[in-house]
């Protein structure tokens, strides 16, 4: 089964990336079904004018309401099982792995992008009302708009859909993965030469002995996560935790 992503914009070309690599690849093999859309399309002016001064007062410019129901009215259609509707923003619920495991899930997301101070209000209260919505943030920065934040989206959750990377346990050992490796960000990785500039690789990676490579990796997540990300072993289960864990 393939998922179909629609991503409406003003810089429909911003998506020029997702023609590349693995996401790329997962198009070309009918795994994806990526259409992105000129917000500008619906807009009925010369100018096609998207945007306009807040109520309110304060800096910047607000996204008409116009444009975007008739765009995501087009683009929704009739359909019996309507879209998921994700709106970035940096006010939204943050996207983690969590959420890209969600949305994998789905058969069809509908993308929405906003440029300057935001999309009128009222898009998402009528949109809430109609679609399942999401508002969510890559993390706490403000980025220029949208469109980079969509990208990360669908390359999180593209590379989870069946069939699109080769090695299926590479998703399961991700960092943030749930399992045994739950809330721990994976160690150092090596590959060949054995020796390079002098640096030898760890060799009990060498030994062959694969029930002590499990506990050196997993002895170097948990000192990764405690340099890198102590609130996160905060959150391990403690049932989760074995003697050798509390040495490390
Ligand atoms: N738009 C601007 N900043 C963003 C962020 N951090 N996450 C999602 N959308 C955004």
């Amino acid at each position: 089964m393939s998922m179909r992503v629609d991503i409406i914009s003003i810089f429909p070309e911003y998506f020029a990336p997702l023609s590349v690599s693995l996401i790329g690849k997962a198009r070309q093999k009918g795994l994806l079904d990526v259409r992105v859309h000129q917000l500008r399309d619906w807009t009925h002016d010369v100018h096609r004018t998207v945007d306009d001064t807040p109520y309110g007062g304060g800096p910047g410019m607000v996204m008409k309401p116009e444009p975007w129901s008739e765009a995501i009215d087009a683009v929704v259609g009739a359909a019996a099982s309507p879209p998921r509707l994700v709106v970035p923003t940096p006010s939204g619920r943050p996207f983690t792995q969590r959420v890209a495991l969600e949305y994998a899930g789905e058969p069809w997301l509908l993308f929405a992008p906003a440029r300057y101070e935001g999309i009128d209000a009222r898009v998402m209260a009528e949109y809430g009302s109609r679609l399942r919505l999401d508002e969510v943030s890559i993390g706490d920065y403000v980025l220029a708009g949208g469109e980079a934040a969509v990208l990360v989206m669908v390359e999180a959750v593209g590379r989870l859909l069946p069939g699109v990377l080769g090695n299926a346990r590479s998703v399961a050992d991700d960092s943030f993965a749930p399992g045994a490796m739950a809330a721990l960000l994976e160690g150092p990785v090596y590959t060949k030469p054995p020796v390079w500039r002098g640096r030898e690789v760890p060799p009990i990676l060498l030994s062959g002995n694969h029930g002590a490579i499990a506990r050196w990796r997993r002895d170097e997540a948990l000192r990764r996560t405690a340099a890198h990300r102590p609130e996160l072993l905060a959150l391990l289960d403690p049932d989760l935790l074995d003697k050798r864990d509390r040495a490390v």
